[in-house]
């Protein structure tokens, strides 16, 4: 075995044996190191015995000394090891010191104390704190810090930590100095410090109870003007939180600094938030309409932190999806009121549908709160917070809002200040609402898996009586192979064939309801009788999609093009699409394979130009026209290979680029382009203009190559031009060369939008892709530091087709030795990449060997992190 790290266990957990009533910190950064001098004042916790020794954490720290009650330690009165300083004493109270030397400009990982641009900044989650000093680094061990730092004054102007600012001095030699304190109990993976030289945006805030708020903006110099649309954002989410969670702002101040190198999206570190410039930084000119949805939602998830996180936190780091998913969930519903709902659910359910669904597929399956790891930074996935924020949305729908919102608003008020877990989260919500059955329940927290519902009817016309009934099972995932059935919200409505809405009126039931209805699900399999049907319904299903799951029901074709037009639910309307498009994809499929003619039902094509004459919400027609993405194809592909999926996809483009021209030229006249305004209806133009395109450049590029140069040329914003090169971007046409050519040579300083032209180059469908992707690795554009960089081009590349699923499983090396190299620097990004391999599941024989050789590879190389051998030898 090439890796020895242990795995950690739940079940093992046991309460800190100190506790720490203050922490201070001083920081002095100098050129060629940063000192840390840490004052730890120490209490044996109630019950711990006298002769436990204290052990610190720490990691890649450069000790200089340790002392106790003000007297330097002897070399043997302490033991340091790779993971821990230890020092045995036996008293009830102490002040422990220790002095450390750091070299941020030697930290590649981006955990701790690193440098980017220049400037020095920090990443404590889930374990940095232990890489800047020694201490008890753990969420439930929750403290009161102060900082001071010292730096020199011009180099660094700006000296940030968490709290409110409480003393700055000058001081000789041009340095400066500033004490910062926190007033607020917190966890150590909540610490920040931030010394460097930046523009600043400044603001104000005004909380309900009337205290002013200082809002401040860190950016790079000269980046200040793109960053007042986060700056509004920032005031958004502060009036919503406190109107929709009644949440208030509790320091004298709230900072968030942007740094360009940042393995993730940001961070919530009390009082002052570290962003990723991609969360951050925006104007129409570099930014798309989703990067300013997407920096809205990241602002509104780090403030909304605040209370669901920093100030009720997490008992151990099993517990993430606590925070994690109610934060996301918290986000979501925010970008659902500033935008419109409907579109954001759209959004949500891709995202789930296609990264947590093949999440749960793949052997990496855990539950929303594991119950075991060996890398902790393994588990930030899409299950434990895009899953875990369903499963938080699952509680609303069963209690309503009212009830919802009192629940949250006991959680808040009994467990601040506190370290606790999903356990304490879920009493809450069964104290709020008894009717819910907490004990199924609480299996979304300890099952992997995405349960299928299958579901059938039977209409009885001579009774009007339609029955339903639904049957569970879920696939057996790593943590168990026996599954107790799911509880859930089973959402649904019934239409006529003509596509009217009936109203439902359950067996016993005194009145006919109108509009949705709630079934609880509960048990492996129910039965529910609606009684004066007048005629054969069309059931609409999981609406708003009520539940994490997938959904099997034996549509007509029929039926499923009368929802795709007709239902009420924007959710069920996309979900029929999708099952009617993935039906016709594989019966391409199927008559490729049987040397016979692929022949597009004429429904597609008529369906889309029936609704794009149709009156709709344009941003919710562009998600009702478009194709399933590519990933949701593969992951609903079982038993075609990605070529054939592939062939029947393209062909699929070309047909109703061909059958529905006129509709969609109809269309892009029908909305002209416009000066540039960030709207929602704005946003609807230029998203439906990038779906006409791509429609009918997939049919004839050289027959719309005008009016997309046109347009790539004279558009006034970000969206409009990557419309034209998303349209363009698998075509081998002279247009897509040029294009790009020239887009690079435009951007070439803006990171940013570097990072859109790596995503182009990344995903492209093109029999050369590995070649393409490698000449750019080689090329003076990539920086195999900078995480932004490696996403944009590589987290993109395995989302191609014919790149990453070459079937040579050239690509799958490609990625292979990629994460391995990359181990050496960032761990975290190199298991990042890594992960894709181990989605095999839903491809052919051939490749699954490839993903999974490649997998065992990685895991029998001496040497590599806990980060890359876990995914690695899990995912295999
Ligand atoms: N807590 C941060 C957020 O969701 C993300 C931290 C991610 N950390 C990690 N090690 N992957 O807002
Ligand atoms: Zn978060």
């Amino acid at each position: 075995m090439s890796q020895t790290k242990p795995t950690i266990y739940l079940a093992d957990y046991t309460a800190p044996p100190f506790v720490v009533r203050h922490v201070h910190l001083d920081v002095d950064v100098r050129e060629l190191h940063t000192k840390v001098h840490t004052t730890l004042s120490l209490t044996r916790s109630d019950g711990t015995a006298k002769e436990t020794p204290i052990i610190l954490d720490g990691e890649s720290l450069d000790l200089q000394s340790v002392s106790l009650d003000g007297a330097v330690l002897a070399a043997d009165q302490y033991e340091v090891t790779d993971s821990t300083l230890t020092v045995a004493w036996a008293g009830e109270t102490c002040e422990l010191e220790t002095v450390v030397h750091l070299y941020p400009e030697k930290n590649t990982c981006l955990m701790g104390l690193y440098a980017s641009s220049g400037n020095l900044c920090t990443q404590c989650e889930p374990h940095g704190f232990r890489r800047i000093t020694y201490y008890f680094d753990r969420p439930d061990v929750m403290s009161y810090f102060t900082t001071t730092i010292e730096a020199d004054k011009s180099q660094y102007p700006s000296l940030l930590s968490n709290g409110n600012l409480a003393e700055i001095r000058e001081l000789a030699d041009n340095r400066h100095w500033v004490r910062w304190e926190d007033p607020s109990l917190k966890s150590a993976y909540l610490f920040a410090l931030v010394a460097g030289d930046f523009d600043l945006l400044e603001d104000t805030f005004t909380t309900m109870s009337g205290r002013t708020v200082k809002l401040h903006m860190y950016v790079d110099r000269g980046y200040a003007a793109q960053s007042k649309f986060a700056l509004g954002a920032l005031k958004r989410s502060m009036a919503w939180d406190e109107e929709a969670f009644g949440r208030e702002y509790d320091l004298d101040i709230y900072m968030i600094v942007a740094v360009s190198d940042f393995n993730f999206g940001a961070m919530e570190n009390k009082g002052l938030n570290i962003f990723n410039t991609k969360y951050v930084l925006v104007d129409p000119k570099t930014a798309t309409d989703m990067d300013y949805v997407l920096v809205e939602g990241v602002i509104g998830h780090e403030y909304f932190h605040n209370w669901s996180g920093n100030r009720v936190t997490l008992r151990d780091w099993f517990q993430i999806t606590l925070k994690e998913g109610l934060t996301v969930f918290r986000d979501q519903s925010f970008t659902e009121a500033m935008l419109t709902s409907d579109h954001c659910r759209l959004m949500e359910v891709n995202d789930i549908e296609t990264r947590q669904f093949a999440e749960d597929q793949s052997p990496l399956a855990h539950p929303i709160r594991p119950a075991s790891y060996i890398e902790i930074n393994n588990f930030y996935t899409s299950t434990v917070y895009e899953k875990g924020a369903e499963v938080i949305r699952m509680y609303q729908t069963f209690m309503g809002n009212e009830a919802f919102r009192k629940a949250t608003d006991t959680y808040f008020e009994r467990f601040d200040g506190q370290a606790v877990t999903t356990e304490d989260f879920l009493a809450v919500m069964k104290e709020t609402h008894p009717a819910l059955d907490a004990d199924r329940f609480s299996r979304w927290y300890h099952q992997a898996g995405t349960p299928t519902l299958h579901v059938s009817s039977d209409y009885d016309a001579a009774a009007k009586t339609f029955h339903l009934t639904v049957k569970q099972s879920c696939s057996v995932t790593p943590e168990t192979d026996q599954k107790e059935p799911f509880y859930m919200p089973l959402a649904m409505g019934l239409l006529n064939g003509a596509g009217d809405h009936l109203t439902t009126q359950r067996q016993g039931e005194e009145h006919a309801l109108t509009g949705t209805r709630v079934l609880t699900v509960s048990d492996e399999e129910q039965r529910w009788t609606f009684v004066n049907v007048e005629t054969k319904p069309t059931p609409a299903l999981l609406r708003r999609f009520s539940a994490p799951v997938k959904l099997d029901y034996d549509y007509s074709d029929e039926e499923l093009v009368c929802l795709w037009l007709h239902d009420s639910d924007t959710y069920c309307r996309n979900a029929a699409k999708k099952q009617y498009i993935m039906r016709v994809i594989h019966r391409l499929a199927d008559q490729a394979a049987a040397g016979e003619l692929m022949q597009v039902p004429e429904a597609v094509s008529q369906t889309i130009t029936d609704l794009l004459a149709k009156e709709e919400k344009l941003l919710v027609l562009s998600h009702l026209i478009a194709l399933p993405s590519k990933t949701y194809l593969l992951q609903n592909g079982s038993g075609y290979t990605v070529d054939q999926l592939k062939a029947a996809r393209d062909l699929l483009m070309k047909t109703i680029g061909e059958q529905c021209r006129s509709a969609l030229e109809a269309t892009l006249a029908a909305y002209p382009v416009n000066p540039f305004e960030y709207s929602v209806e704005a946003q609807g133009y230029r998203a439906i203009r990038g779906d006409c395109y791509g429609y009918l450049a997939a049919a004839d590029v050289d027959a719309v190559s005008k009016q997309l140069e046109d347009l790539y040329h004279s558009a006034d914003n970000m969206t409009d031009v990557m419309g034209v090169l998303n349209a363009v971007n698998d075509s081998s046409s002279d247009l897509r060369q040029r294009l790009l050519a020239d887009f690079i040579d435009t951007w070439r300083d803006e990171p940013l939008v570097v990072r859109k032209w790596l995503t182009l180059q990344g995903v492209a469908e093109r029999h050369d892709a590995v070649e393409q992707v490698q000449a750019i690795m080689n090329s003076d554009v990539f920086d195999w530091r900078n995480p932004n960089i490696i996403y944009g081009l590589l987290g993109a590349f395995t989302q191609s087709w014919s790149g990453f699923h070459h079937g040579d499983g050239k690509g799958y090396v490609l990625i292979r030795d990629v994460a391995l190299r990359l181990d050496k620097t960032n761990p975290q990004v190199a298991s990042r990449i890594a992960r894709s391999l181990a989605n095999w599941q839903p491809m052919d024989e051939k490749r699954q060997a490839m993903m999974r050789e490649a997998l065992r590879v990685i895991a029998e190389t001496d040497g590599i992190s806990g980060d890359l051998f876990e995914i690695a030898s899990k995912g295999s």
